[in-house]
């Protein structure tokens, strides 16, 4: 079972939709697969649900070793794709795991599912927490939507900053850039030269498309709105890109 995470300390980058198109294009590829919803707000799960009313189960039962993880896991629409969704109890998340001492509460949380599924998404939200500090500990690959701006170039370094403090592998950190607009001079200029912007970047990039915005309308992943787009094609790019890499 492999671990994947879309993590930034941004929040509007485009992490939730690309959870969700990467979640779907690897469970179109066959591939068993479980999307977490981390963010409180609940984007992702609701992306998933069809955009029906989904209630998420609260954390504690979890933590307490009272309830198994399987309890938490929904079918999406797909086949091959299972989402835990989203509960407001995850903003106490940090509170606890900073109570709990064992070394990998997270690791030891999906350990129970690798027999039935083999690649878990965890869409993060964006904080500098306990939390993330345990997702970019249990990832094979955390991926990091970085927008072409020096701000969003800013908070990507202290990302790293922030990763190589925890004496966390600074390698299973992957930025791409998203929401390129080439009608801006700054975005397009970054990505032409994005080999020195931004250093171990991935090749693909996802363009600013209305076809992701209006996923918020269809709850669809792109690539079944609109399979001939370049949003489409962009995270077919990403996704064949993340696959070797984990
Ligand atoms: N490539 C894109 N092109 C246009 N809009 C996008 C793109 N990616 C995300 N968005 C929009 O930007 C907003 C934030 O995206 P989201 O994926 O939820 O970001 P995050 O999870 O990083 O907060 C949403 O309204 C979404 O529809
Ligand atoms: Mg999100």
């Amino acid at each position: 079972m492999k671990i994947i995470a879309f993590y930034s300390l941004k929040g509007g980058v485009g992490k939730t939709a690309a959870a969700v198109n990467i979640a779907y294009l690897a469970s179109q590829a066959g591939i068993p697969t479980l999307l977490w919803d981390l963010d409180p707000q609940g984007a992702a799960s609701w992306y998933l649900s069809g955009t029906d009313e989904i209630k998420g189960r609260k954390l504690a039962a979890l933590m307490d070793g009272k309830t198994p993880i399987g309890k938490f896991i929904r079918a999406s629409a797909y086949p091959d794709l299972d989402f835990i969704p989203a509960h407001n109890s995850f903003r106490n998340l940090d509170v606890r795991l900073d109570k709990d001492d064992s070394a990998n509460t997270l690791k030891n949380w999906l350990a129970p599912l690798s027999e039935e599924t083999s690649l878990v998404v965890l869409d993060c939200p964006p904080s500098m927490s306990r939390l993330s500090e345990q997702v970019l500990k249990t990832a094979d690959g955390v991926f990091v939507p970085v927008v072409p701006t020096w701000l969003a170039l800013n908070s990507w370094q202290q990302l790293q900053a922030f990763a190589r403090d925890k004496k966390l592998k600074p390698g299973r950190l992957h930025p791409f850039f998203s929401i390129v607009d080439r009608r801006k001079n700054l975005h397009r200029e970054m990505v032409i030269h994005r080999k020195q912007r931004l250093e171990s970047g991935l090749n693909a990039l996802i363009p600013n498309a209305s076809v992701v915005e209006k996923m918020g309308e269809s709850g669809q992943p792109v690539e079944l709105m609109d399979r001939s787009s370049a949003a489409a094609d962009a995270y077919r790019r990403l996704w064949k890109e993340i696959r070797k890499l984990i």
